[in-house]
């Protein structure tokens, strides 16, 4: 597209028109003026695999299932008055992030695989929110993962990295069965492994709740303690549970997927850049011992002023995604988009980094500078994107449920490695590689880096 200096293109294999979109005017134009168009998604083996046969949100075509789960989130899942009562949960991951840091701080080779350290924040945090609990079993003294919560978090990893890959099955459904890219034998495997996690639990509590209905007796008094109580229980208009275990089983699974990769990749990405540009780590530590100081830890109160480390993070989604493209949107009819006729059933991509890194609309685009987004006039910054000028939480019927969730996840997690440690490369090490892996946009290798602790040793849990 770059070579024939366009901004849309249209690429059909098989039968589907795949069209991608590298400019935010037209990104615009699908997701605002003909937002009511796109807003399915297609169909793929393992779209399907992965939502228990579209029982879900992110991965449903349009229609009453995904009104009806999109619903659910909203008013059940990621409302405010929900957001409020789990802060306290988050909060004690958030905790648990700056003890396992410092313990690794201390060890013999005082460098942290902040990889590890990320993605085990955001899969704890979505644990504890969603199960209340951080460990599937034995816990571990000093904060880290034990071997069944790196399987999950790597298994929903594979979830992520397979759910809109290009699978020739899909194009071709005579080659269904052949597994001829071996996603199928993947999918299944990653499906299983998370199962085999979550399923013992979401039946334990569904015998909780519901035993009783089937015994004629009534349910316990409890209130509902966490995620998954919420979902057991929410009611339809008649006072019968609305989901049933395989909807409640898929979703699960889908808010998971949701929740971990974008705030992980988006702080590896802004810590490595920090440690290869240390006055941005300068000016990011001086935000935090400004709002904050150094007698206390950064708590979710704080976000709204710090907009230093907001725009380090809306800088990482910018330049750094984790995908290549925003999850597909499907035309449930045909259109004139740009001038374009965009046919009936068409695969719409929007390219995060067409639209992030277009140097018509960013100045040296691949240069991360943070102080890009402070825009005169603005007083706060946020990480919503609405403009599509780059993708954080795109907008539309089809738009993320949960900037809320996202942005207080994110920012909790960026501000409190650094205002907790100094991030430094490891010795003998003069910069970090910025390469890309060549499977998607992460860091090609996991960050490892040395941190110091810098606050007062009593807040360090
Ligand atoms: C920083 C964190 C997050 C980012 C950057 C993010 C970003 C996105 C993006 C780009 C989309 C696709 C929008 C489109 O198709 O145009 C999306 C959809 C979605 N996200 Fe998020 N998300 C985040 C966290 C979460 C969390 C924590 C949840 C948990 C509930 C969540 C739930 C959803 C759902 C349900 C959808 C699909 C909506 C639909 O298809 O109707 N997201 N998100």
């Amino acid at each position: 597209m770059k070579e024939i200096d366009t901004d849309i293109a249209c690429v059909q294999l098989g039968n589907v028109h795949v069209i991608p979109v590298t400019c935010p005017e037209i990104a615009r134009e699908f997701l605002k003026k003909h937002d009511a168009t796109v807003s399915s998604r297609p169909t793929s083996m393992a779209a399907r695999a992965f939502s228990g046969g579209y029982l879900t949100t992110i991965l449903t075509p349009y229609g009453n299932q995904w009104k009806k789960m999109r619903r659910v989130l909203v008013s059940e899942i990621i409302s405010p008055a929900r957001h409020h009562w789990l802060t306290d949960r988050r909060t004690e991951e958030a905790d648990n992030l700056i003890k396992y840091i410092y313990n690794r701080s201390k060890s013999s080779s005082k460098t942290v695989n902040v990889r590890t350290a990320t993605r085990q924040y955001t899969g704890n945090v979505i644990r504890k929110l969603m199960f209340s609990k951080r460990y599937f079993q034995e816990e571990r003294a000093d904060g880290g993962p034990t071997v069944a919560e790196e399987e999950h978090v790597e298994a929903i990893f594979t979830i992520l990295k397979y759910v809109y890959a290009f699978c020739i099955s899909d194009y071709f459904p005579w080659l269904v069965g052949l597994d001829l890219d071996g996603h199928e034998m993947f999918v299944k495997e990653a499906v299983k492994t998370v199962n085999n996690y979550h399923d013992p639990i979401i039946d334990a509590r569904i015998g909780k709740w519901r035993r009783f209905g089937n015994l004629n007796m009534e349910p316990p008094s409890d209130e509902p303690h966490d995620l998954l109580d919420v979902l057991v229980t929410v009611k339809d208009s008649e006072g019968k549970p609305l989901l049933t275990p395989e909807e409640i089983k898929a979703q699960v699974t889908e808010i998971m997927f949701a929740t971990v990769d974008n705030p992980s990749n988006a702080v590896e990405w802004a810590i490595t850049e920090m440690i290869n540009q240390p006055k941005i780590l300068k000016t990011a530590m001086d935000e935090l011992d400004r709002v904050v100081g150094k007698e206390r830890l950064v708590q979710e109160y704080d976000i709204p002023h710090l907009n230093y480390i907001k725009a380090c993070i809306r800088e990482a989604f910018r330049l750094h995604p984790i995908a290549p493209f925003n999850p597909p949107h499907m035309a449930m009819s045909d259109a004139i988009v740009a001038g374009y006729f965009i046919p009936k059933g068409s695969h719409v991509l929007l390219s995060r980094l067409g639209l992030g890194r277009n140097p018509k609309v960013w100045n040296k685009p691949l240069e991360f500078r943070p102080e890009r987004h402070f825009t005169s006039g603005s007083t706060e910054v946020h990480l919503t994107e609405p403009d599509l000028r780059f993708i954080s939480f795109s907008t539309g019927r089809r738009g993320c449920v949960a900037p809320m969730l996202g942005t207080a996840m994110t920012v909790m997690l960026l501000a409190r490695m650094v205002q907790g440690f100094n991030w430094k490369a490891p010795p003998n090490v003069m910069s970090i590689s910025l390469d890309e892996s060549p499977e998607d946009l992460s860091l090609a290798h996991p960050l490892v880096a040395h941190a110091e602790p810098r606050l007062p040793l009593y807040l360090y849990p």
